[in-house]
């Protein structure tokens, strides 16, 4: 059900401070991670190749790291490198490792095949390593699939009903607004939406001056998904009237928000976030306030993901119905079913071929 050969973000780089072994499921894989002595980051399957003791209750040894069971070293490529007791080291001993990158404070994973993972293909994001952008980078951890994250993320009109009272603002906006623009990709989905005059949601109105508490905005968000999950979020807050959704960007504030949703199990998801903003200058206290309002509404949204996913796991037979506010969720499950079908029978393809074929018994000699 997961798509391999794609980049996840497996974790924030300050998860990985002071030589920290951090063990975590990807894609029902265990992986450890940690930061080599050269300030390289290692991605190792979890599992000694021994006798299948996590490698995270082990040592890191420089660049290596040593199972604390019965001592087998492996450097950072995997290989096996030394086994007390044991001169004769078989060159194929040793544990998975996998493709990562480190860049703008994600680290990025390789889950399928290495030869075919390049560091082009991850997403770019400036904003994450513009000093004007400012914000806290933080982690969820979900009892749910990550595509009932998805299906939260792709329908703005939640934030009414879920959010109302955090980031929403009240119900008028899944009535008044509708997309104005929904944009279908290859590798996911845009979609639009803008809400005039309207009272500023709590979230934004708290990191406002006094001045500006009570007088209407006009709201545009911008949400962005990529596969295999993948979400990025413009958020602008104009003064009312002011012409923005012409252009005109005076007396704007603006959000970007980035939200990564990475398949720890098929029923639960590590989500890695952070919310910044680009007006508060040395006032760190907005990005606090933001870190503390986002946290309030996400805790909303897990209220009812979780919940769903129970429900939805006592009958694996429901089917669930469309609206039309689901077309970019509806055509994201459609894309990405469609490359993982692709993904499986290109190693169905790779795995026969790589069948040695058996010989007719006059080609291997043998009398009949
Ligand atoms: S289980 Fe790791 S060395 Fe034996
Ligand atoms: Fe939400």
């Amino acid at each position: 059900m997961f798509l391999k050969n794609c980049w996840y973000v497996a974790a924030w780089d300050h998860e990985l401070i002071d030589g920290k072994m951090l063990p975590r499921t990807i894609l029902e894989e265990p992986v450890l991670l940690y930061k080599s002595e050269t300030g390289k980051i290692v991605a190792l399957e979890d599992r000694c190749c021994h006798r299948g003791v996590p490698l995270h209750l082990g040592r890191r040894e420089g660049d290596c790291v040593r199972c604390m069971y019965h001592g087998l070293k492996f450097d950072a490529t995997g290989k096996c490198i030394q086994i007390p007791g044991q001169e004769m080291i078989p060159p194929k001993l040793g544990v998975k490792s996998y493709p990562v990158v480190e860049k703008d404070h994600v680290v990025w994973i390789w889950m399928g095949d290495p030869a075919k993972a390049d560091p082009a293909d991850i997403i770019d994001f400036p904003f994450l390593r513009d000093p004007q952008w400012t914000g806290i980078p933080d982690y969820l951890h979900y009892d749910a699939n990550w595509l009932l994250i998805v299906d939260n993320l792709a329908d703005f009109a939640h934030l009414a009903f879920v959010h109302t009272n955090t980031l929403g603002g009240s119900e008028e906006y899944a009535y008044v607004t509708k997309p104005v623009a929904i944009e279908r990709m290859s590798n996911g989905f845009r979609v639009e939406r803008w809400h005039m005059d309207a009272a500023p949601p709590p979230f934004h109105r708290k990191v406002l001056p006094a001045e500006e508490k009570d007088r209407n905005v006009d709201r545009r968000n911008i949400g962005t998904m990529f596969i295999p999950g993948i979400f990025y979020l413009q958020t602008l807050f104009s003064p009312a009237g002011s012409g923005s959704e012409k252009g005109n960007r005076e007396g704007s504030r603006e959000y970007c928000n980035v939200q990564f949703m990475t398949p720890e199990t098929r029923r639960t998801t590590h989500f890695f976030w952070t919310y910044l903003n680009n007006f508060e200058g040395e006032d760190h206290n907005v990005s606090r306030s933001l870190h503390q309002s986002i946290i309030d509404g996400f805790m909303e949204d897990m209220h009812f993901i979780e919940a769903q996913q129970k429900v939805l796991d006592t009958d694996p037979d429901f089917k669930m119905l469309a609206v039309a506010a689901d077309a970019p969720l509806s055509h994201f499950r459609w894309t990405l079913g469609k490359l993982v079908a692709a993904e499986r029978a290109a190693e169905t393809t790779e795995k026969a071929s790589a069948v040695i074929p058996v010989k007719a018994p006059h080609q291997a000699g043998v009398n009949t």
